[in-house]
């Protein structure tokens, strides 16, 4: 059996990890079984460290602020990476902004809560949620230099229903998310 190997970066909550881990993580698929040989977390306090500690697998946490520069953060994750064996890299909300030190070195995706090319960045919900648009939705794409930029990969949407509450839209967001985020994963490594 061909094991693949996956690398998780996130910041916060872990909710998208924890799909990951329920429903890919040491799952055997047609042609191979995934799992993930390395998780980085930039902030100490994230709960998704206790999310991927029920699963039985520590995080490496690596905090920005220790670092001189973006690249010498980079470099860091990108050794430790390496190291692990992973062949894709799964941003699962890692809030950093990434340099061509990191870039240039692993094939990763991003997991993004807008339709991009709209909405790039840190406020991509509020701001769809307050545009003219009548669906709102979320993308998945690969990493490139440039911020929310790369070649998109998969997308999905939904309505935005008369009166809906901006939380209402968050968590429909996340709900397609936590689908959509496990299942590409496979997609893109479950293939001969
Ligand atoms: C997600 O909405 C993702 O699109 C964004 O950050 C959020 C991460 O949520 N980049 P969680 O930490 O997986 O719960």
């Amino acid at each position: 059996m061909v094991i693949k190997k996956i690398a998780v970066l996130f910041s916060g909550s872990g909710s998208n990890l924890e799909k990951i881990l329920e429903n890919v993580h040491c799952k055997i698929f047609s042609t191979c079984k995934i799992e993930i040989a390395c998780l980085i977390c930039n902030k100490k306090d994230a709960y998704g460290i206790q999310r991927a500690k029920k699963y039985g697998l520590e995080t490496t946490i690596i905090e920005h602020i220790n670092y001189d520069d973006r690249e010498s953060f980079d470099k860091k994750m990108v050794e430790i990476i390496k190291k692990s064996g992973a062949e894709l890299v799964v941003l699962a909300g890692f809030m950093r902004i990434l340099t061509p030190e990191f870039t240039k070195n692993v094939n990763a995706i991003n997991l993004h809560p807008s339709l991009l090319p709209l909405f790039k960045g840190a406020h991509a919900i509020e701001e769809s949620y307050n545009s003219d648009m009548k669906v709102g939705g979320i993308s998945i794409h690969y990493v490139s230099e440039e911020l929310d930029g790369g070649e998109i990969i998969e997308q999905e949407c939904f309505k935005k229903e008369d009166g809906m509450t901006l939380e209402e839209f968050r968590a429909k967001i996340h709900a397609l998310e936590h689908k959509l985020l496990p299942k590409t994963i496979v997609d893109i490594l479950d293939k001969n």
